[in-house]
């Protein structure tokens, strides 16, 4: 269907993260932050388990297609194990649907079970994993999810650590010449996005620097001048 195709401008997503939306009247919260300019909505599914948190799951998903958004919903999923929500969520109206290598006993086979249910993938990188969890399936990804804090918890700040990481994960995939996106999480605001994209992101996930702010409009808008002034 369409409205799950991911679509965007091609060198600039934004992706508020709903972590710090407004739970209690989320539809609403949602679309204003579309109608404000983000692209895609970030999803943060949290079990417990994996991390020390728990959030929301496909019953939600579903709620937000049937309330009418279109945008795509762009899944994290800090679960474990990953392949039982798989199908939950691609049912559920999830465009991208991205794991924690360290949560999946058999990777690619989840990245294969999640392309199979119509969704895009994405393998999450944390602070501390290494790159090499991305050497056997860099022809089977769409996106990569770099962790820019550990993962459990929105406003947390950005590890300074990450630019060095983002230039190395863009390097392979310029390599890999497949149309694969680099995403960051965590931390971004206005004052740090322009070096993370300079680092070579193209796709940026906020939560508390988004909603934590009463004019979205403005904060989305500050951040795309960010990005386009850091690319000259
Ligand atoms: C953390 C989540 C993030 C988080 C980002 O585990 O994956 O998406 O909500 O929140 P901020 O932008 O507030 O760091
Ligand atoms: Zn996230």
């Amino acid at each position: 269907m369409s409205e799950r195709q991911p679509a965007g401008p091609a060198d600039c997503v934004i992706a508020p993260s709903i972590l710090s939306a407004d739970f209690a009247r989320l539809g609403a919260d949602v679309d204003r932050v579309l109608a404000d300019g983000a692209d895609w909505v970030h999803f943060d599914v949290m079990d417990n388990h994996y991390v020390p948190n728990l959030t929301i799951g496909p019953l939600v998903c579903a709620a937000l297609r049937k309330h009418g958004v279109t945008a795509p919903i762009d899944v994290h999923l800090m679960v474990q194990p990953v392949d039982r929500l798989v199908p939950d969520f691609a049912r559920a109206g999830a465009s991208l649907i991205s794991f924690h290598p360290e949560a999946s006993a058999h990777v690619h086979r989840t990245i294969q079970l999640i392309r199979a249910e119509g969704c895009q993938a994405g393998v999450v990188l944390n602070p501390a994993t290494s790159l090499s969890v991305l050497d056997h399936v860099m022809d089977d990804i769409d996106l990569v999810l770099l962790m820019s804090v550990n993962p459990g918890f929105g406003g947390q700040a950005f590890i300074p650590g990450t630019l060095e990481k983002i230039r190395r994960v863009r390097e392979r995939i310029d390599a890999s010449g497949r149309a694969i996106r680099l995403e960051v999480d965590g931390g971004i605001k206005p004052a740090n996005i322009g070096e993370v994209a300079r680092a070579g992101a193209d796709t940026f996930v906020a939560g508390s620097a988004i909603f934590g702010e009463p004019d979205y409009a403005d904060v989305i808008a500050r951040m795309r001048d960010e990005v386009a002034a850091a690319r000259g």
